[in-house]
């Protein structure tokens, strides 16, 4: 293989790219070959002589070469050939080239004698640049590295046969107890502050939860960045996204929809933790009343089919009984009738019973045409209202009752007053079902039928070139996603609430009063008992007045 070199190297290339070449073996891998200056570096050689069988990529000029991200996945390995005056800028124009790529293996050439000086500056530019993986050689037979973890620290390696130079290490396996500077939005329940019992300032709340399960994992404190409000207001967002983009703050704890608000700002968010449904809560239907459970005992048909059967017994009854002319028939016959009103009598009691214990709701509200036909109005926000599509404004403008203010809503919807039906995330219910545990029976419901917004990701804020970003990526699906996490927490951050002080543990359903059953409830049963006592009477009148006909035709 060697033997292929048409101008021969210097020996100490062959250890070089001895050390060079298990990175490169992945047949995948390109090489991006970035030498803005042209100061002769000997890679010079290795990419004409002996990088031929990995295909190679050369940029030469001093601009950024563009769309890198976009042309190719992260199985490239950059060599950089830097020069000792103009590494700053040319360093800066490498950095914008690997956008969204900062993680990629880079090796740098430098020219001119070792310096670890500029080993030094050279390095921790590129920690700035958030590149994590780089090695950095003079020519000489050493290569400089650095560990960022928990502090910058420059690292030099001899290259020999013997010894294999560890250069490219995952520095994000343990932070040994760095801190990631994060900042909530001391939303509930989000983050939440109170004091504990010492007085101390704490911090609890879902997403605090899971930001603080992730530093724990990567074996990082937490520095807290308080933010200047002590209420988040609508720009609680702009304000966070400006510290994580100006490099102040490494997390924004917040929960930003990114689908609906600013698409091109995507690249301010991580990857989504959790998406959320935006519906209705509707207050639970009422059961229904006493006196209209009789009618759910026997329905009309089966009452009309079971006395058409009875007549029919009735009738045959004597005929069968000529015709067979056997004794044990006839008992049979009354032995089947007496069992079969028993069976009708214990059945319909049961019934009335299980009614009377647990009544029906009234009818379900499944959809936005059945809310219209309905009294109930759904409490939403003026302007999350005129965010609706027109055709849906136009047809459904009078099944909502719209405010301006969104504390008009939350003190209608934190009491739990059932006149209105409510606006609310999936998220947000979470909660709302984890006070309602504590009810005597629960107040609302969540509806999946009258949602306006299905599906909308949300997740944390966090910088575009952030080296945890993959990280956070990782933690989000096998963590949180795939164990339930989220959804444990947030139900939990119900209880975080309650000990700061920010909710009480109240009852807020109204007691089922029982009460005895009243004349008018039995209104149906006197109906129908009139009515058969007037069809009785009317066949009785008939049978007298057939009776009294023959004896007065009789008579005459
Ligand atoms: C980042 O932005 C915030 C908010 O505008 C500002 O207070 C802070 O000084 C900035 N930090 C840097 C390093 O620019
Ligand atoms: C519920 O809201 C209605 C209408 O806003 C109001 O009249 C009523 O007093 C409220 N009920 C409770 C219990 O606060």
């Amino acid at each position: 293989m060697l033997a292929n070199f048409s101008l021969v190297p210097a020996p100490e290339l062959f250890d070089l790219y001895g050390l060079v070449l298990p990175f490169l073996v992945p047949s995948e891998t390109t090489v991006f070959y970035f030498n803005p200056s042209s100061p002769s570096c000997r890679w010079e050689l290795l990419q004409r002589s002996q990088l031929y069988d990995h295909p190679q990529m050369v940029w030469q000029r001093a601009e950024v070469y563009s769309n890198l991200y976009s042309r190719h996945n992260s199985h490239i390995f950059v060599l950089a050939c830097l020069s000792r005056t103009f590494y700053e800028w040319q360093l800066k124009s490498l950095a914008t080239t690997l956008t969204r790529m900062r993680s990629v293996r880079v090796l740098i050439e430098m020219e001119g004698e070792e310096s670890f000086f500029l080993a030094s500056q050279v390095l921790s530019l590129c920690l700035q640049h958030s590149m994590l993986n780089v090695g950095l050689y003079f020519r000489s037979f050493s290569v400089f590295s650095y560990r960022v973890f928990p502090y910058f620290k420059l690292i030099k390696q001899r290259i020999s046969e013997e010894t294999q130079p560890l250069i490219f290490t995952n520095q994000l396996v343990d932070l040994g107890g760095y801190q990631l500077r994060v900042q909530p939005d001391l939303a509930p329940p989000n983050s939440i502050l109170y004091r504990d019992l010492r007085g101390e300032n704490r911090i609890s709340g879902f997403l605090w939860q899971f930001i603080l399960t992730f530093a724990e994992n990567l074996g990082a404190g937490i520095e807290i960045l308080y933010p200047p409000w002590s209420k988040p207001k609508v720009s609680t967002n702009e304000y966070m996204i400006e510290l994580t983009r100006n490099g102040s703050s490494d997390f924004g704890v917040t929960p930003g929809n990114i689908m609906f608000k600013h698409a091109e700002r995507f690249r301010d968010h991580s990857y989504p933790f959790m998406y959320s449904n935006w519906c209705t809560m509707l207050p639970m239907e009422k059961p229904l009343g006493t006196n209209s459970l009789f009618t759910h005992i026997l329905s009309c048909g089966s009452a009309t089919l079971l006395a058409a059967m009875y007549l029919v017994c009735f009738l045959v009854r004597p005929a069968l009984i000529r015709l067979l002319k056997i004794i044990i028939c006839n008992r049979l016959m009354r032995l089947f009738s007496r069992l079969f009103f028993l069976a009708m009598v214990c059945g319909c009691s049961a019934q009335l019973l299980s009614l009377l214990i647990s009544p029906p709701i009234r009818s379900r509200i499944h959809s936005f045409d059945d809310l219209l036909g309905s009294s109930l109005k759904i409490f939403g926000m003026r302007n999350e209202f005129y965010f609706q599509e027109g055709d849906f404004r136009a047809k459904y403008a009078a099944a909502f009752h719209l405010t301006d203010s969104p504390d008009d809503l939350l003190d209608h919807r934190n009491y739990f007053n059932t006149s209105w039906a409510y606006t609310i995330t999936s998220i947000k219910w979470l909660v709302i079902e984890a006070q309602q545990r504590h009810f005597a029976h629960p107040v609302f419901r969540f509806s999946e039928d009258l949602c306006f917004r299905w599906g909308s990701p949300y997740s944390l804020l966090i910088a575009q070139e952030s080296i945890y970003r993959e990280r956070l990526h990782h933690y989000i699906i096998m963590m949180v996603h795939q164990s339930g996490l989220i959804e444990h927490w947030i139900t939990r951050s119900f209880y975080d609430m309650v000990k700061a002080g920010r909710i009480t543990i109240k009852d807020y359903s109204l007691p089922r009063r029982v009460q005895p059953i009243q004349l008018q409830d039995l209104r149906l049963c006197w109906r129908v008992l009139g009515t058969l006592l007037l069809i009785s009477f009317a066949a009785f009148a008939l049978e007298l007045l057939l009776f009294y006909t023959n004896v007065f035709l009789n008579s005459l």
